[in-house]
């Protein structure tokens, strides 16, 4: 008998998963785009609070998680008792799944959305119902709507959605909420609303106390550069926030990550030019990716999600050998982070080479 075998039976065939795709380091000629990482660094005000948070690292994480719940209290304007951290809003993900999801139960999807959610229903014996939009990007409402049945348990929806960073009417999103049934939770994973240009664009945590079994996760990783910290947080209501401690370990977050986090969130400065470099770089990426004939779809993230029209493989090995990493997704789609000008740029001067390539080599078939 190997120990395997002694595994609880659903996880039994599982695949390990990378995060991010490809694993590399970035440093001097690589220019790391997959994973959607904040490129400008860890904001400044987090990073000193971090330093000063390491030589209390002899004592457990109690009071720095309060305070930082304290700070993302007064940050959405909601009470504490309706917040929890996690070690990254990933944990948050399996949290909500481990406290929800039984044997039969369905998770409901639209397809494509983030990787993590699809792995989530085979670790309990539970079924993935995935449903698609017409356009294969965005995410289909009334397919959802349509997708429920007695079974369903758990809803996740990414807004703006990872990986085609496309995002949705709020009011629709908001009649969603209103008209779900008493058996379902849903997820409304926030992890990338940060980079929406509108400023009015609303978050659907103000439907937290409307009655509605739902939660919204939100994280440190994107646009406060905190990847490598881990932290995220949930805000639901306190009966679900309850819930959720039953099986999210007794501290959520560490010292350090929570001591960062809380300072991140006072760092209005770095929170202004992270979005400004976003901004900018996605109107110019995109335009540039158009001219060079490839179909892109309208983002508001960190990424871009477009079809180049050629071998998807191919052009990927290509910028890879040329030391710029993006995310494969499909035959026809890949994804690029947005980096800082000087990385966008070395991206798209690979992919125009490679393009260009391309095109001749058809030609000449
Ligand atoms: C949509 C979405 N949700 C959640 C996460 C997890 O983020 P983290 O665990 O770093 O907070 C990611 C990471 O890329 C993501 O894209």
């Amino acid at each position: 008998m190997s120990v395997k075998d002694l595994m609880r039976e659903p996880l039994k065939g599982f695949q390990i998963y990378t995060a991010g795709g490809m694993m590399v380091n970035p440093g001097p000629g690589i220019v790391k785009l997959n994973a959607n990482e904040n490129q400008m660094g860890p904001s400044p005000k987090a990073l000193e609070a971090m330093e000063k948070e390491l030589t209390s690292c002899n004592f457990y994480p109690m009071q720095s998680i309060a305070n930082l719940k304290k700070k993302i209290s007064e940050y959405i304007d909601m009470p504490v008792s309706c917040i929890t951290a996690f070690n990254g809003s990933g944990a948050g993900i399996q949290a909500v799944a481990e406290a929800f999801l039984n044997p039969d139960d369905e998770l409901l999807i639209c397809s494509p959305t983030y990787m993590q959610y699809y792995r989530l229903p085979a670790q309990f014996g539970a079924k993935l119902v995935e449903v698609t939009s017409e356009d294969g990007v965005s995410i289909d409402l009334d397919a959802l709507s349509a997708g429920i049945t007695d079974k369903t348990k758990l809803i996740f929806i990414c807004n703006p959605n990872n990986p085609t960073g496309t995002l949705l009417c709020p009011d629709k999103l908001s009649k969603f909420i209103d008209d779900l049934p008493d058996h379902v939770v849903c997820v409304i994973d926030e992890a990338y609303i940060d980079w929406v240009a509108d400023e009015s664009y609303p978050s659907m945590i103000s439907k937290v106390l409307c009655g509605k079994n739902v939660i919204v996760l939100r994280t440190f990783s994107k646009i406060y550069g905190l990847a490598g910290a881990r932290c995220g947080y949930a805000v639901a209501s306190e009966e679900i926030i309850s819930c959720l401690s039953a099986i999210s370990g007794i501290f959520g977050t560490n010292r350090i990550a929570a001591a960062g986090a809380t300072a991140a969130l006072g760092d209005t400065e770095f929170y202004k030019a992270a979005k400004d470099n976003n901004t900018e770089q996605r109107a110019y990426i995109s335009k540039e990716l158009e001219k060079l004939g490839c179909t892109v779809v309208p983002s508001a993230t960190s990424f871009i999600y477009f079809a180049p029209h050629c071998d998807t493989k191919e052009c990927m090995s290509y910028l890879e050998s040329k030391g710029v990493y993006i995310r494969y997704f499909t035959e026809e789609y890949i994804r690029v982070s947005i980096g800082l000008p000087m990385q966008n740029q070395k991206f798209l001067d690979v992919i125009a080479a490679y393009l260009e390539q391309y095109s001749e080599k058809d030609k000449a078939v």
